[in-house]
């Protein structure tokens, strides 16, 4: 397992400043009789690799539906860099840079993995019927570099000898890896990540953690939902653990590990 303390070499140049890139405020989403999410308030601090842990069922994946703004909030606020989003649509926050994954992978199964890739791009200038006649240059470039980043990015998770491969062939492993290729295609700020590891063999769980230290490094924050302990506790600056709904404990990966809280919370399940 990739430590990150031992792989980030000199942190002090990356260290994550005090103000948040997204806040949760007093965030509350009812199901029914249901409180999925419970008054819950979190922080991702710019920089950082953060983890949300719990035990199934602990609200950690409607969550992120709430900061990705796949759902709305009954109450609270959401703030990304400094400004409220929670009533915004998931395009318009992905245009300013937050992107999520999901926990069962959402790849379009009859388009090929590259298919797949570019579908993630936006507002290229091709999108429009004008633009494509009269700077058809401009379209072709674009779309060649579209084309070489997709392929750069599926290098980098594997999948590239499977680039023409319809995604629908691809193990549910292999899926999520498409997808969090498919989020960074547009160059995210911060990205959510929901249990990147499940399903996936350790060989690619240790690749993909190097990955994510590696984008952390170039300046991409991540939010990453994981019961891989492993993972959390190498990878994570920060570590929030959510349980029955509501916030439980936060701290780095020492203090999480030696809570008695969070571990009757994961006993008891
Ligand atoms: N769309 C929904 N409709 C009704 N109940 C829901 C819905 N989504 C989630 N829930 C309920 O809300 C609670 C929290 O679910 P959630 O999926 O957020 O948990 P989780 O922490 O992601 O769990 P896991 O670790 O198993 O993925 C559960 O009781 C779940 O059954
Ligand atoms: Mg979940």
């Amino acid at each position: 397992m990739v430590d990150k303390a031992m792989n980030m070499g000199d942190r002090s140049n990356t260290a994550p400043t005090t103000s948040a890139i997204l806040s949760a405020r007093n965030l509350s989403k009812s199901f029914g009789g249901v409180h999925a999410v419970n008054n819950v308030s979190l922080d991702v601090a710019p920089g950082s690799i953060t983890g949300l842990i719990g035990p199934n069922g602990a609200g950690k994946t409607t969550l992120f539906q709430l900061l990705s703004c796949f759902l709305q909030p009954d109450q609270g606020e959401v703030l990304f860099d400094g400004s409220p989003i929670h009533t915004l649509q998931p395009y318009q926050i992905a245009q300013q840079g937050l992107v999520r994954t999901f926990q069962v992978a959402r790849a379009l199964s009859r388009l090929s993995v590259m298919e797949n890739m570019l579908l993630a791009t936006q507002h290229q200038t091709g999108e429009s019927f004008w633009n494509v006649w009269l700077r058809s240059r401009q379209v072709a470039q674009q779309e060649r570099e579209q084309r070489d980043r997709a392929f750069e990015l599926l290098e980098m998770v594997g999948l590239a000898a499977k680039a023409n491969d319809y995604a629908g062939a691809l193990s549910g492993g292999q899926r999520k890896l498409l997808e969090m290729a498919r989020a960074l295609m547009v160059r995210p700020k911060l990205i959510l990540l929901d249990e990147p590891a499940a399903g996936v063999n350790p060989t690619l769980i240790n690749q993909i953690c190097e990955h994510i230290v590696n984008w952390n490094r170039q300046g991409m924050t991540f939010l990453i939902i994981e019961h891989n302990m492993d993972v959390i506790m190498s990878l994570c600056d920060r570590v929030w653990v959510m349980a029955e709904g509501r916030n439980l404990a936060d701290g780095n990966p020492a203090e999480i590990q030696s809570n008695t809280q969070v571990l009757e919370a994961y006993l008891g399940q």
